[in-house]
């Protein structure tokens, strides 16, 4: 096992593409890191420069306490899984899975043992002796994992190992995964476009754009207080509410933002902690609200400002809960990049992406289509970002 660091890593292609730009980034020993972000952002290109098989244009990478720059893939001690993970499909399960050690010249006994071992692991016991086509998507997919593990690597890299399955297979492949990692402890770097699957398997997750790192934190972390616009709008499903809004503050005390001709009060705290709002006041702002921060009004509770009037425009019902479509009049602000890979996981209804904005209620909700409703917010979990650099405005 090793710690990996890339070190303002930067790869121009001989055409003079800039496909990763100066990407610094730390992976721990034991780590499992996703590389999240669209594609074309640089995650291939930034993997295949950990494992030598680009050269990198400027920049230093180690893996454990060794500059890797100069050496060959086959002497970085290192194991990968592809998209299209080739099984020979004339060979069993257990010669596929022993082929890399074939390879290396080990023993055949200790080619069994190691092999038994992996086929252990991943619950493949009972089809070692079956040939590729004779298994199912998942089972075939754990025998390129058992080809990686086999190796008994430092660092498993894995570029989208799971786009080629069916969604049902790949979410239950995910935890197989990341259960996985967890058992044989090998770091891992492990690329995907898919939001989701890096939230749930990453203990770390770096979100890139571009060729450049946008920011890197645990899941959670990027949810609540991601650093940019970006990062706001790519993580998450459904996605945050994003509007342009002005914001007035009276005094020091409160404020309010304006919203397509409404007004959102804004309790002080809301204030007092994101100091940076100050330099805002009378100026434009995004303001980003996650679709469970916004709740049905249920007419009782008194009116602290903090409500919001819509009109329901689909409410679609997910048995555990309801997304109810809305209209604020106001459109939603859009940010490159973001919009495809939420549709991509087919959990935003298509037709309604680019108007008005989604809250997440109860799975009883009565509201009705056509109808205008309340919507409280919780103004303490409100997001703002600047509209032209697009970084979060806090201090
Ligand atoms: N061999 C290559 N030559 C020139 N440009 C390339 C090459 N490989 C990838 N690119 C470009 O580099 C950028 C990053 O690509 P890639 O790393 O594959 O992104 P991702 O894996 O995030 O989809 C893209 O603009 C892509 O077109
Ligand atoms: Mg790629």
């Amino acid at each position: 096992m090793s710690a990996v660091e890339l070190d303002c890593v930067a790869k121009v292609y001989p055409n003079g593409t800039v496909a990763v730009s100066e990407l610094s980034l730390s992976v721990d020993d034991g780590e499992f890191m996703v590389l999240v972000g669209p594609s074309g952002c640089g995650k291939t290109t930034a993997l295949r420069m950990v494992a030598g098989l680009e050269e990198i244009t400027s920049g230093t990478i180690r893996i454990g306490d060794r500059t890797v720059n100069q050496l060959a893939p086959k002497d970085r001690d290192i194991a990968m899984v592809f998209q299209n993970y080739a099984l020979y499909p004339h060979m069993t399960v257990a010669a596929n899975i022993g082929f890399p050690l074939q390879l290396h010249g080990v023993p055949k006994d200790e080619i069994a043992r190691r092999v038994d071992e992996a086929a252990t692991l991943l619950g493949l016991e009972q089809l070692v002796d079956r040939k590729p086509g004779q298994l199912s998507g998942g089972q075939r997919q754990r025998v390129a994992m058992g080809r990686a593990i086999v190796r008994e690597p430092s660092l498993f890299l894995m570029d989208e190992p799971l786009s080629n399955l069916d969604a049902k297979l790949r979410v239950q492949m995910r935890a197989e995964v990341a259960r996985l990692q967890q058992r044989v402890g090998v770091t891992t770097i492990y690329v995907t476009h898919d939001q989701t699957e890096a939230m749930t398997m990453g203990d770390r997750v770096a979100v890139m754009r571009a060729g450049l790192l946008e920011q890197v934190d645990t899941p959670q972390a990027l949810y609540d207080d991601p650093d940019s616009l970006f990062v706001g709008a790519f993580i998450g499903s459904p996605s945050m509410n994003l509007y342009q809004a002005r914001l007035d503050i009276s005094g020091n005390a409160s404020g309010s933002i304006e919203l397509g001709g409404q007004k959102l009060g804004l309790p002080a705290d809301v204030l007092t902690s994101r100091p940076g709002l100050q330099r805002y006041k009378g100026r434009p702002v995004v303001v980003g609200i996650r679709p469970e921060d916004l709740s049905e009004e249920d007419g009782r509770s008194e009116s602290d400002g903090g409500r919001l009037k819509a009109d329901v425009l689909l409410v679609e019902a997910l048995g555990s809960e309801s997304l109810v479509h809305f209209d604020l009049g106001v459109p939603i602000f859009e940010v490159e990049g973001t919009r495809s890979a939420v549709e991509d996981q087919g959990d935003v209804a298509p037709h309604l992406a680019g108007i008005g904005g989604t809250a997440r209620f109860g799975p009883r909700t009565t509201v009705a289509v056509g109808t205008a409703i309340g919507l409280r917010v919780g103004t303490a979990r409100l997001h703002f970002f600047d509209p032209a650099d697009g970084r979060a405005i806090r201090d």
